[in-house]
């Protein structure tokens, strides 16, 4: 015996893009919403920097425009770039609106307005913040609005497993595991939503928290979707040395850098300027590069970043998360430079979708860092993570909402006992301390962190190839708990990452290889992969 529950509207993930999703399109029709852990778990609750949105005077939606599409290295999608861009200020003024702290100042006429963070790659400050916890708020505030709404149903603890297709390869719900009871649910719904956030745990340092599996890539591609441009893994220049909190590396904002603070070598070099016109605000990727040269020409396991220069009570006002977790840790960041090093954070690949979240599986949306929409092409711009979660779940609900519109009879939320062929009882977390589900998973981060980290090269990702094909079949023989399934997942998810960085014989945005360290025409284009050619099942 199991459960079977009905929606219309079958979302996975609560983070900023799942969580918008279901605010928008509780309008129209039943939204049920599971989510693996505590429903505020999310890489949007530990975003610190804030959501880039065109918002001062001094500021336009086409100069956000080209920041982005520059940044992207000729492979981010230029029709995607602007109605991102544009759409995003009217939005982030609606997050506003709907309760999300934003930081604020009054002018001298005492009208209001958003007191804006600087980012590197960003020609204006255009970053809108909650202090440095601005995802935490956009989280708590979009879980309140979602929690009053009696149209959306919310099963944290609940583990999404596959995709469901019908006989026409139309996506029809997905299975879900609920881990209080080890019971399998068969959801049924019109429309699915994948929001299942990135899978930066798939490296042995990353700022991700322990929920960032790539569950929804590995999903997508197992239900046969187009998945694009994996092998572009932004590794953050700046996450705190020597400390895990909650098997994440905690993250000293980029903003830090914005307001003035310098990196430098553990003599007190600032090394920034020798590599980049735009030194210590340099895009991303040439700083952790950078990082990485000097860590390597040196030696020693970390830089510094110095911010010991600023006001200590601005720099406190400002970053009083940073702060407080650093003072908590030993560090005064007022009076000592921080201990450094990059560490994974985002994944620009994922689900292709187009320009209003559909994947190439019907009945199938993505949004988040789980899809890969075109916003980010080969690199992200700082901040603009959460503007597409926001704009891509937005046009998600909007299309969504049409099919469902269109459909006949309105399905109510609901639940019943059914027999179902699926009926399965799992045991949740039985394998959680295997011993062997762990030293797997610690050779998979420590493989990729080595050869699909921030430089590659060809020896070391056919390497890669080999080792994830060796790990891929030990895992087989897993049995079925949470942390078996999430294992197979980052090795699928990996797998993918590897096998698109072996497709692009170039250096371009994120994606460094020695061995070809020069961009390539031929490969200006998005690397897509799917089940059908990677997988085909025997005819
Ligand atoms: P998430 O917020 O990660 O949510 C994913 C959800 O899916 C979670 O609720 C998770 O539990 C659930 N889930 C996953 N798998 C399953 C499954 N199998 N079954 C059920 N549920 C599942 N971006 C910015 O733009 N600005 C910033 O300042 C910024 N700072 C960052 C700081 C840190 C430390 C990190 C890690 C990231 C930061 N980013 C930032 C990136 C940004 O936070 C994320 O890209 C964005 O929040 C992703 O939102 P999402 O809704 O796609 O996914
Ligand atoms: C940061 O605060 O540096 C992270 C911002 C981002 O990843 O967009």
């Amino acid at each position: 015996m199991s459960v079977e529950r009905k929606a219309d509207f079958l979302v996975i993930g609560s983070g900023m893009a799942g969580l918008w999703f279901s605010h928008r399109v509780s309008r129209q029709g039943s939204v049920l919403l599971v989510t693996k852990k505590e429903d505020s778990e999310s890489n949007t609750n530990y975003a610190q920097c804030g959501i880039a949105a065109a918002v001062s005077s001094d500021d336009s939606a086409q100069l956000h425009y080209e920041d982005t599409l520059r940044t992207g290295a000729g492979i981010a999608h230029p029709e995607v770039v602007k109605l991102v861009t544009e759409a995003g200020p009217g939005l982030v003024r609606e997050l506003f609106s709907l309760g999300v702290p934003f930081n604020t100042y009054a002018d001298g006429s005492g009208a209001e307005h958003f007191d804006l963070g600087q980012e590197g790659g960003h020609r204006r400050r255009r970053i809108v913040h909650a202090h440095d916890f601005t995802g935490s708020e956009i989280e708590h505030g979009l879980l309140k609005v979602v929690r009053s709404n009696r149209d959306v149903t919310m099963l944290e603890e609940h583990f999404a497993i596959d995709l469901d297709l019908d006989e026409d390869g139309r996506c029809c719900g997905a299975l879900a595991l609920d881990k209080s009871t080890g019971c399998i649910e068969l959801v049924r719904a019109r429309v699915c939503l994948l929001a299942t956030g990135g899978m930066g745990q798939a490296w042995l340092h990353t700022t991700n928290p322990r929920i960032a599996t790539g569950d929804g890539v590995a999903m997508g591609y197992r239900a046969g979707a187009r998945i694009a441009d994996m092998e572009f893994v932004q590794f953050h220049p700046t996450s705190l040395y020597g400390h895990r909190i909650e098997g994440r590396a905690f993250l000293i904002s980029e903003a830090v850098r914005g307001e003035g603070a310098i990196l430098r070598t553990r003599d007190g070099h600032a090394f920034m300027p020798g590599y980049h016109p735009d030194a210590d605000l340099a895009p991303r990727d040439v700083v952790a590069r950078a990082i990485a040269t000097e860590l390597k020409l040196r030696g020693g396991d970390y830089v510094l970043l110095d911010a010991t220069h600023l006001d200590p009570k601005r720099l406190r006002a400002r970053f009083p998360n940073i702060s407080e977790t650093c003072l908590r840790l030993g560090i005064d960041i007022t009076r000592q430079p921080i201990p450094v090093v990059p560490a994974a954070h985002y994944v620009c690949g994922g689900i292709e979708t187009n320009d209003r979240a559909e994947t190439s599986v019907p009945g199938l949306f993505a949004a988040g860092e789980c899809a890969c929409s075109g916003l980010h092409g080969a690199n992200r711009l700082a901040s603009n993570s959460l503007l597409e979660a926001l704009v891509m779940a937005d046009r998600a609900a909007e299309r969504a909402g049409g099919e469902v519109r269109g459909q006949k009879s309105d399905v109510r939320s609901q639940k019943s006992e059914v027999q179902s062929s699926k009926s399965r009882v799992l045991s949740p977390e039985s394998a959680a301390d295997d011993a062997h589900v762990v030293e797997l998973r610690r050779r998979l981060q420590e493989r990729m962190w080595q050869s699909a980290g921030i430089v590659r090269t060809d020896a070391g990702l056919a390497e890669a190839r080999g080792e994830l094909a060796t790990l891929g079949a030990e895992a087989e023989g897993l049995g079925s708990s949470v942390a078996d399934m999430e294992l197979r997942n980052l090795l699928a998810a990996s797998r993918l990452v590897v096998e698109c960085a072996l497709r692009r014989p170039e250096s371009r945005g994120l994606h460094h290889n020695e061995d070809h360290p020069k961009p390539d025409d031929r490969y200006q284009r998005d690397t897509v992969i799917s089940r059908s050619e990677l997988d085909p099942s025997p005819a």
